[in-house]
């Protein structure tokens, strides 16, 4: 009976441990910086969520039964009309590491946009559980003690648009895109009463690079020592995409911990505390109006990308700047 007892305890921690050292390990993930297609296996936790048959919004594998994405994705309670596709790289195929699941069940965040915009979070359940291979991995979450400091540089990933002018279908290959994390007095400064950036969002970006519609429930992830951990989730970004002063708005992945615990109950999903060294430099952010967007409307030039590096185009006419969430649905709501 004793000698029982003793080997479940340690079969337990086994089973434990080796799930926890298991999420955010990307084993076919060489890439060092730049480039525009993400490689097979490279983000082996992105999803890319199809509603009624097309691509809508990202998310990312937290677990073998769970996929988080963004609240603002969940546009319906008809379950059938979701299907998750897992281990893809281009949405016309062929994929030879795709796997398919539908739904048995989504979670929205009961407070989102409360306020506008905030805890833009959401969970769907795996109709069955999913096996875990080089091309499909869970994510580390960043746990509720993180830090990310002004300047970490992480990266976003999606299949939204490169460009707002361009048309509202999810382009074929899957983007990545490295830009740095821009702290929450600086954000807020940027985005002044437009969006309040709350201790639930994070912003990451920099001018022509950030998110664009599509790219909505997917990740914004931060390598520490072999690990990525998952710090935001694509939620809002301005109109026209990554223009410049306006970095790309994330739902803050730390800020959920329990949330997401109490959700997935039972479940074990890996949450790693990432760690900030040295001094952040939002702590000593002061707006001003040399760095507040006092003067963005004589900007003249049209910048904007998903996750990639597509070259700045200069044009004449001025964007009409507006800021939206950005799945690909809530885009044609609003452009028209
Ligand atoms: C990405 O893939 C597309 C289609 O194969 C190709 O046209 C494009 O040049 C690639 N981009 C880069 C930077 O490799
Ligand atoms: C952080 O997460 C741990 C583990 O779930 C929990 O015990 C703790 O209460 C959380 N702290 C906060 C501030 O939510
Ligand atoms: C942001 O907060 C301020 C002050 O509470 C409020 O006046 C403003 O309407 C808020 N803006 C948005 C977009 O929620
Ligand atoms: C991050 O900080 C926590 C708390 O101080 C510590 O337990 C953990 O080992 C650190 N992780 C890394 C990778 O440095
Ligand atoms: C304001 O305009 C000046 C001159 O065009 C430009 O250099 C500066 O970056 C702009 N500031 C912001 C925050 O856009």
């Amino acid at each position: 009976m004793a000698a029982l007892a003793v080997w479940i305890l340690f079969m337990c921690t086994v089973f434990t441990e080796s799930e926890a050292q298991d999420c955010g390990v990307a084993p076919l993930n060489t890439r060092i910086v730049g480039g525009v297609n993400a490689s097979a296996g490279s983000w082996p936790w992105q999803v890319s969520i199809h509603y009624n048959g097309a691509h809508i919004c990202g998310g990312t594998l937290i677990s073998d039964q769970w996929v988080l994405t963004a609240a603002h994705c969940i546009i319906t309670s008809t379950l059938d009309l979701w299907t998750l596709y897992f281990g893809i790289v281009t949405q016309s195929g062929p994929n030879p590491n795709q796997v398919t699941r539908t739904v048995s069940q989504t979670i929205v965040n009961s407070n989102y946009n409360n306020p506008k915009f905030n805890n833009d979070i959401a969970l769907m359940k795996l109709s069955s559980s999913i096996t875990i291979n080089n091309y499909i991995r869970p994510i580390c979450l960043a746990g509720n003690s993180s830090q990310f400091y002004s300047s970490t540089p992480c990266w976003a990933t999606g299949w939204g648009r490169l460009r707002s002018d361009q048309p509202l279908v999810a382009y074929n290959i899957l983007q990545e895109v490295q830009i740095p994390v821009v702290g929450p007095k600086e954000c807020s400064c940027d985005y002044t009463q437009d969006v309040n950036i709350t201790d639930q969002m994070i912003c990451a970006g920099q001018p022509n690079k950030g998110t664009c519609q599509g790219d909505s429930g997917g990740p914004l992830q931060c390598k520490q020592g072999s690990v990525w951990v998952q710090a935001g989730i694509s939620s809002f970004g301005p109109q026209p995409c990554a223009l410049a002063g306006y970095p790309s708005g994330f739902a803050r992945v730390s800020a959920f911990q329990s949330w997401i615990t109490n959700q997935v109950f039972g479940t074990n999903v890996g949450f790693v505390t990432f760690n900030s060294s040295g001094i952040n430099q939002d702590d000593s952010y002061v707006c001003s109006s040399t760095t507040a967007n006092q003067n963005q409307t004589s900007t003249t030039t049209q910048k904007q990308t998903s996750a990639s590096e597509t070259t700045t185009t200069s044009s004449a006419t001025v964007p009409e700047l507006s800021f939206t969430l950005i799945s690909a649905i809530c885009a044609l709501f609003t452009q028209n």
